[in-house]
């Protein structure tokens, strides 16, 4: 049986996994810098999962109030563990699902955060989770999130830049710009690059790093017109034990984030946006 992330078991796995790869601080210092956040702010946390970004941007921060939201209890509990004796004083959990917690809300936020979240939700949701957004935000409010994973699917491509387009229609009729569109992927996977390798039409040997500039999608894409410049590292990683894989996606990152001085953390598929509450 396949559980979801909300059993309590999955979460404690979860919050496991995300503890090993110890990437919490590093893409919390990123968050604080960018939006520009401090003691006396609201900060939401949409889908918080265990709350290990939220707990480092509290830290990072120097203290704001944080409120997380996750439609899984087991999720909210390990996040008020993780906050220890500063739950319920800095840190407050929100069970609901994220287009719904607005009305939850009793104060004006400053900042909203979303990681490892917004493609898990459907584009209805996601339409729905915007507009609360918005509801709560505080004129000048930023709405920093990140999209990741994915990549083991075929349509990985479509998704993303459907994906992307979408944001931009709701973002634009939400009185939200964006302030920082994400200018690449990253993508570093097993299976997936099969069908990269049908798609861009190139071949691949495991382990061996290839770097892909995709300068115009619409060739296998012909609906969509947002057509950001991506470089993708690609590495076939299938068949590689975990140390090896780990070793290659550190390595793929590090060159990635040199070239394109990408400024926000990064790992397998991923892509940041910046929103700014009008
Ligand atoms: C991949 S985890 C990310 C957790 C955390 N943000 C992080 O980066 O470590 C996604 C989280 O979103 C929550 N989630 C998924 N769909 C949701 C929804 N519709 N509303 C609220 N939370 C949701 C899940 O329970 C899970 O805790």
């Amino acid at each position: 049986m396949v559980r979801g992330l909300r059993h309590p078991a999955t979460a404690k796995t979860f919050e496991r996994e995300r503890l090993r790869e110890g990437r919490a601080e590093e893409i919390a210092k990123r968050i604080v810098e960018r939006a520009g956040i401090k003691r006396g702010d609201v900060v939401v946390d949409l889908g918080c999962g265990p709350g290990l970004v939220s707990k480092a941007v509290h830290d990072a921060a120097g203290g704001p109030k944080v409120y997380g939201v996750d439609h899984s209890k087991a999720m909210l509990r390990l996040a008020e563990k993780n906050f220890g004796e500063l739950a319920g004083k800095r840190f407050f959990p929100v069970h609901s699902k994220a287009s719904e917690f607005g009305k939850r809300m009793r104060e004006e936020v400053q900042h909203v955060i979303a990681t490892n979240f917004f493609n898990r939700i459907s584009s209805e949701e996601q339409e729905k989770t915007v507009k609360e957004v918005h509801s709560v935000l505080s004129p000048g409010g930023r709405f920093i999130f990140n999209i990741n994973g994915y990549a083991k699917d075929e349509k990985t491509e479509l998704f993303f830049m459907k994906l992307l387009s979408h944001l931009r229609e709701i973002a634009a009729a939400r009185d939200l710009e964006f302030e920082r569109e994400p200018r690449w992927a990253l993508r570093v996977g097993g299976e997936e690059i099969i069908k990269t390798e049908d798609l861009l039409r190139e071949s691949f040997e495991v382990g061996k790093e290839q770097r892909v500039t995709t300068r115009s999608p619409r060739q296998f894409l012909e609906n969509v017109t947002a057509v950001p410049n991506r470089t993708e590292h690609i590495v076939p990683v299938k068949g590689l034990n975990a140390r090896k894989r780990a070793a290659i996606v550190r390595e793929a990152v590090k060159r990635t984030v040199e070239e394109i001085g990408e400024d926000f953390p990064l790992q397998w598929t991923q892509a940041w946006f910046v929103c700014r509450r009008k």
